[in-house]
């Protein structure tokens, strides 16, 4: 049995992608949701699918990653995948969130899923709570909003163990335009790869 496979951990994984479901069906009852606005992008899940967090799951696995950082935890998701990760590499993650609503709900998810000795959660703007972590960074998932995707790298970059890996999603999105450049430009450190969605940097 690998740690995703933890009842409690399945669990929960269980409950958020059935919960997540419901997504298009409020999204399209409230417009508002579609802001820039941190806090008004609302209650909505907007949480990866269960291919996406088996993906993180196995890189953060191969990768050994012991500090796992994430930008944009949502309801907690990808934070579970990243989580049970984080706990068979012998390691941590520390999740970051500003929507107080969805904060609380995920302290109660991570202590339901018996993964609180794994996890910190630092809520508020992670341009600002990241600023403070020390310490090496093995992994990085950018998923919060798009446009602070390139100023919260730049945040972590000086702590990037060389060798980490960082993925960000959506990247096709166009606020993720001047990351994207960023990461793929020839002096940048990384060598990156688009795969659909998603953009993989590894720091050398
Ligand atoms: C696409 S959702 C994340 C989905 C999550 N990774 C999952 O798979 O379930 C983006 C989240 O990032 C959060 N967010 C956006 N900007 C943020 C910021 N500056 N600091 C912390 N969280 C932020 C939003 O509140 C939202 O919940």
């Amino acid at each position: 049995m690998y740690s995703l496979q933890d009842e409690k951990i399945a669990a929960a994984l269980a409950r958020l992608h059935c919960e997540a479901e419901a997504d298009p069906e409020r999204w399209a009852h409230d417009k508002t949701t579609m802001s820039n606005d941190l806090v008004r992008m609302g209650d909505l899940y907007l949480g990866i699918t269960e291919a996406e967090g088996k993906l993180l799951y196995l890189l953060a696995r191969c990768c050994q990653a012991r500090r796992i950082v994430e930008f944009g935890a949502s309801y907690g998701i990808s934070t579970l995948y990243l989580a049970a990760a984080a706990r068979a590499n012998h390691g941590r993650l520390i999740t970051t969130e500003v929507h107080p609503k969805k904060c609380a709900a995920i302290q109660a998810t991570i202590h339901g899923a018996g993964l609180t000795d794994v996890v910190e959660l630092l809520a508020g703007d992670a341009r600002e709570t990241l600023s403070g972590i020390d310490g090496a960074i093995d992994f990085v998932f950018l998923d919060g909003w798009k446009g602070l995707y390139l100023p919260v790298l730049n945040i972590l970059k000086p702590k990037l163990r060389h060798g980490a890996l960082v993925v960000a999603d959506n990247i096709t999105h166009s606020a993720a335009r001047d990351y994207c450049a960023a990461v793929r430009a020839h002096d940048s450190g990384f060598v990156s790869v688009t795969l659909d969605q998603q953009e993989l940097s590894y720091y050398i």
